[in-house]
């Protein structure tokens, strides 16, 4: 079902729109100090560094990562042994990467957040961890038989650059795979808070610019991306993940919580624009979502793949 978002807001606009005159709010993430020149990239690595932002998106917002984690793993061919030797990249808490090792796979696990890299070391012992920036990977070309990526390619400043990575560092036949939230083309908790940042937010507090949250669930943008990088065979399917909680005010807990760019608008709200935020996020879960509690609040995920030529 489309869900209608205020003109301008397609997701793939939604920095340009949130973003005022390319600067970045006037509050840091705790509502002190100013942060003008911060890039996107600065805010990606100083909020996902934020070992509070790591364990809450573990907890909570992981939920529902976690349900895509079969299909990644499955369209790396590790099951088949088809790929034995995988880089997780964005590993996050390590949670595809716990999938890939329970498949058999040699993993290597990147991401650029040491907190991240602390939970995902002690979730997932059998792999081999590496701090990196997946727009400049430290590995040899050929030396993957695949990547994934979950849910780590909007939130890099320049996609095609991890993209090429990706095309680089596997052997030729190898895959990549990777999800992205859906956007408004699907009833989704995400496009509901930001419709609602965009609607009651107050619009000084703006994020750097950066690739739209959702730009590569869309197929008009990934595969020809995929393709200029060296990827063909491009798929995509969609995964119906959601959260299950007794909170009908989950999706804004969640976001504010344990998310980079939607937690950084968020926190820097005034008192007023936070709880017309909040309110209606919790009437889109009472209208939407069943009855609850417990709610069972949708945030579907494309997952796309491509075979390296
Ligand atoms: C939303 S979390 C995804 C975690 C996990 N892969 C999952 O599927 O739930 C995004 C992860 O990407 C990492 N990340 C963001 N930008 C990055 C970059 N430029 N290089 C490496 N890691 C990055 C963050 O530190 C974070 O751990």
């Amino acid at each position: 079902m489309q869900q209608s978002l205020p003109r301008g807001f397609g997701t793939r606009n939604l920095p340009a729109l949130l973003a005022a005159g390319g600067e970045c709010a006037r509050l840091g993430p705790s509502g002190q100090g100013a942060e003008m020149s911060e890039t996107f990239g600065e805010l990606e690595l100083r909020e996902w560094s934020d070992a509070a932002v790591a364990r809450a998106y573990a907890r909570d917002f992981a939920q529902a990562s976690q349900m895509c984690v079969p299909g990644l793993v499955a369209a790396t061919g590790a099951e088949t042994r088809r790929a034995t030797d995988v880089l997780d990249l964005c590993c996050g808490h390590g949670n595809v990467s716990e999938g890939l090792v329970a498949a058999g796979a040699s993993v290597t696990s990147a991401d650029f957040s040491p907190a991240m890299l602390d939970l995902a070391r002690a979730r997932v012992p059998q792999a081999t961890f590496v701090q990196a920036d997946a727009m400049d990977l430290p590995f040899d070309a050929g030396r993957f038989d695949a990547v994934t990526i979950g849910f780590g390619l909007p939130h890099v400043p320049d996609p095609p650059k991890v993209m090429a990575e990706c095309a680089r560092v596997p052997k030729p036949g190898g895959r990549i795979a990777y999800t992205v939230w859906h956007g408004a083309e699907k009833t989704s908790a995400l496009a509901t808070v930001f419709k609602a940042i965009a609607e009651h937010g107050d619009p000084d507090i703006a994020l750097p610019p950066g690739p739209g949250a959702t730009d590569y669930a869309q197929p008009d943008i990934a595969f020809p991306a995929l393709g200029a990088a060296g990827f063909t065979e491009c798929q995509l399917t969609t995964i119906p993940s959601a959260w299950t909680a007794d909170d009908p005010a989950a999706p804004f807990r969640f976001f504010i919580e344990g998310t980079a760019r939607g937690g950084y608008l968020l926190r820097n709200q005034p008192p007023d624009a936070a709880r017309a935020i909040k309110a209606e996020v919790e009437a889109w879960t009472h209208a939407t979502c069943g009855n609850g509690p417990p709610w069972t609040i949708p945030i579907p995920a494309a997952l796309i793949s491509a075979t390296r030529v």
